[in-house]
């Protein structure tokens, strides 16, 4: 039976037209011409982006707009340190870039304070780690068996290594977390942190109540947002700040950003969180991806964000009702984000195989784990088709090729010709 977790929020009253990414902004011309083997290997990688179907979860397609902030002078600027602060001379531009993404970052979330240096996601949940935490602490995460990620205390991680992690997990009935194991859990490990997040579960956490548990034992509370946090900007997911004390995002999923991390935090908690980051875990910041994360947070504060951001639910919806008439037996019967995790052990076969016979047909996606045993399913996400314009329909037969491509692991190439029509219909970067 489906479930809904709780305050999935509404989606805006009138949608306003959908915005498309224009054409790519590089001219590959002088790279070809001075290094052709690179060049082709990009040109190859654009193909394929535009040939086959984008359905990893934590991937999407940035703005013309991001992108050229990417391939920016910006991209030859040491600007270690903070705006006003710095190591280096010359920081001026680079500045007034960090001040603008941090004061849009802030707006976005709601956020007292935003870091928008660390390079990545792991970089993010590192420091805020770091500014909480000493080696040894325990720490509650999700079980990286049930959807935690490799920062929330895998064995060859550094937080499996330095902090001493214990995972909770999921119900194996509904995967809903299960909020009573996980409070009789905190009372008994009375861990300094919990965090909440995770890299497949397809619905909104309930932080209320991940507030209330970190309270009774007098634990921080670190959301890892870095899934939702695109839906969050866009009105389409709960936004975790109220309850957090550090929330730790990507900016390149949902969120159509650049690849980077971002932290928003109290002001109780900023200076800590910003030497966390610098000096402690890293060095000079990547100003032209500081300057292409304000370009994305002053994209996804624009009503067509907004819109973006509920489709690209509303599609994951249509998408996960499409696999299970296919026979695939969807995780908590359906979604409330941008994830369906399925499994499709009724066809058959294992996620393993499945993720290979859907490779062949162009359909790229992962493997991940299920909140029963040992097998693999499958984890896809729709915020990438749905940057490319891709509606309802599409999706529904997505599901269709899904099906077809998985049951008949014979000759592909017409479900791959049918992929590559349907990709070709709805170019990422149309021009
Ligand atoms: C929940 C979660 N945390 C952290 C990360 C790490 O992000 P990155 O790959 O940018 O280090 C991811 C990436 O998928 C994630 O899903």
């Amino acid at each position: 039976m489906p479930v809904t977790s709780p305050a999935a929020p509404a989606p805006p009253a009138v949608p306003p037209a959908p915005d498309r990414p224009d054409a790519l902004p590089q001219d590959f011309g002088t790279l070809l011409s001075q290094d052709p083997e690179i060049a082709g290997i990009l040109l190859a990688e654009r193909d394929r982006q535009a040939g086959t179907l984008q359905l990893i979860a934590a991937e999407n397609f940035t703005s013309p707009a991001v992108l050229a902030a990417l391939g920016s002078p910006l991209a030859n600027k040491y600007a270690e340190g903070y705006p006003g602060a710095r190591h280096h001379g010359g920081c001026e531009h680079a500045d007034a870039a960090e001040r603008i993404a941090v004061r849009r970052a802030t707006a976005l979330f709601g956020a007292e304070h935003a870091n928008v240096q660390p390079h990545s996601g792991s970089s993010a949940v590192l420091a805020a780690y770091a500014a909480l935490l000493r080696p040894g602490d325990t720490v509650l995460a999700m079980g990286l068996p049930f959807g935690g990620h490799l920062t929330h205390g895998a064995p060859g991680n550094f937080s499996g290594r330095w902090f001493d992690f214990v995972g909770y997990g999921v119900d194996p009935d509904t995967g809903l977390i299960d909020h009573t194991r996980l409070r009789a859990l905190a009372r008994a490990r009375r861990p300094k942190a919990i965090v909440c997040g995770s890299i497949s579960y397809p619905r909104h956490p309930d932080y209320e109540t991940f507030r209330e548990i970190a309270d009774e034992v007098g634990a921080y509370l670190i959301v890892d947002a870095a899934h939702p946090m695109g839906l969050i900007a866009g009105g389409a997911a709960p936004n975790p700040a109220p309850y957090a004390d550090v929330v730790c995002a990507t900016t390149h999923k949902v969120l159509r950003g650049p690849r980077g991390g971002m932290i928003l935090c109290g002001a109780e908690l900023a200076e800590r969180i910003d030497r966390a980051v610098f000096p402690f875990t890293q060095g000079g910041a990547q100003m032209h991806t500081v300057a292409a994360k304000a370009v994305a947070f002053g994209e996804a504060a624009t009503p067509a964000f907004t819109l973006y951001a509920h489709q690209v639910v509303a599609h994951a919806r249509v998408l996960a009702a499409g696999l299970e008439a296919e026979g695939f037996e969807v995780t908590t019967g359906g979604t409330d984000t941008h994830i369906v995790v399925a499994d499709p052990a009724p066809l058959g076969v294992d996620g393993r195989t499945a993720r290979e016979r859907l490779s062949a047909a162009g359909m790229v996606l992962d493997t991940c784990a299920l909140p029963y045993g040992d097998a693999r399913g499958i984890r896809l996400g729709t915020a990438a088709v749905t940057t490319q314009g891709m509606d309802d329909g599409d999706m529904a037969r997505i599901a269709a090729l899904f099906g077809a491509a998985v049951r008949e692991p014979g000759d592909v190439s017409p479900i791959a010709a049918e992929v590559r029509a349907l990709a070709e219909r709805n170019p990422p970067y149309p021009g």
